[in-house]
């Protein structure tokens, strides 16, 4: 896989803002290696304008009585390719546990979407040196019972370091990369994309960039910003 730089702009934004959004970044690139995560009542404003889509989170079902979710099946016969799953405020702000990240992952792929898995470690877990064991365990719970994985790129983000201006230094995310993917290599024996978020932004990409072993970047709240987004997008894909 080439690299990629994935926005997610989570609930951020009206509708005129929106669109002020889109003109701003159509008039500095149109590239579809960059996967923009907009709140979904918004993507029918984003199709057809050369970025890639994906939606924040998705159901673990099909169709149904599920009020106030939006399934993979609905997704993707909107046009989108891509689904966030497991990102950290999903699993602490709304409880989603391994067991119903492992349903949405399963639903998400049988769907056909690209799937970006996130996992990270808390403050606590790191600094009580357990950030291996809980990488280790989001992956085993994520993709239990699940044989093909070749849709899936992993996300690794440091909860501590989500909107918190705090990054780990390339050697430590360096070393997590590499963990990530012998974990899944020894299930999967395949070489899955890792993604590194978590405060990425237009001053420290070009250092996050350095380290080789990433796929891109996930991009929170500096991709709110459309020239913020397009200098992280030259840097990593340029
Ligand atoms: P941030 O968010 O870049 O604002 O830290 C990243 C994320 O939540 O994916």
């Amino acid at each position: 896989m080439g690299k990629i730089v994935a926005a997610n702009l989570k609930m951020n934004m009206t509708l005129d803002e929106t669109k002020d959004y889109i003109t701003k970044l159509n008039g500095l690139f149109s590239d579809l290696r960059v996967i923009l995560f907009p709140t979904s009542i918004y993507i029918p404003y984003f199709l057809n304008k050369n970025f890639s889509l994906g939606v924040q989170n998705i159901s673990s079902y099909d169709k149904g009585a599920y009020t106030g979710e939006l399934s993979p099946m609905q997704v993707k016969s909107v046009g989108v390719d891509y689904a966030i799953v497991g990102h950290s405020e999903r699993r602490n702000l709304y409880n989603e546990t391994d067991n119903i990240i492992n349903s949405k992952l399963k639903d998400g792929l049988k769907n056909d979407l690209k799937i970006i898995l996130c996992i990270g470690e808390t403050k606590e877990e790191k600094e009580l040196n357990k950030t291996e064991e809980k990488l280790e365990s989001q992956i085993i719970n994520a993709f239990k019972d699940i044989n093909d994985i070749s849709n899936v790129i992993i996300a690794y983000e440091p909860i501590w370091s989500i909107g918190t201006s705090l990054v780990p230094t390339n050697e430590e995310i360096k070393k997590m990369v590499i963990f990530i993917k012998m974990v899944v290599k020894n299930i999967f024996d395949i070489d899955i994309p890792v993604l590194y978020g978590g405060s990425v932004n237009e001053n420290n990409i070009k250092k996050i960039n350095e380290i080789n072993e990433l796929s891109g970047v996930l991009v929170g709240g500096a991709s709110l910003v459309p020239e913020k987004l397009n200098i992280i997008r030259e840097v990593v894909l340029e």
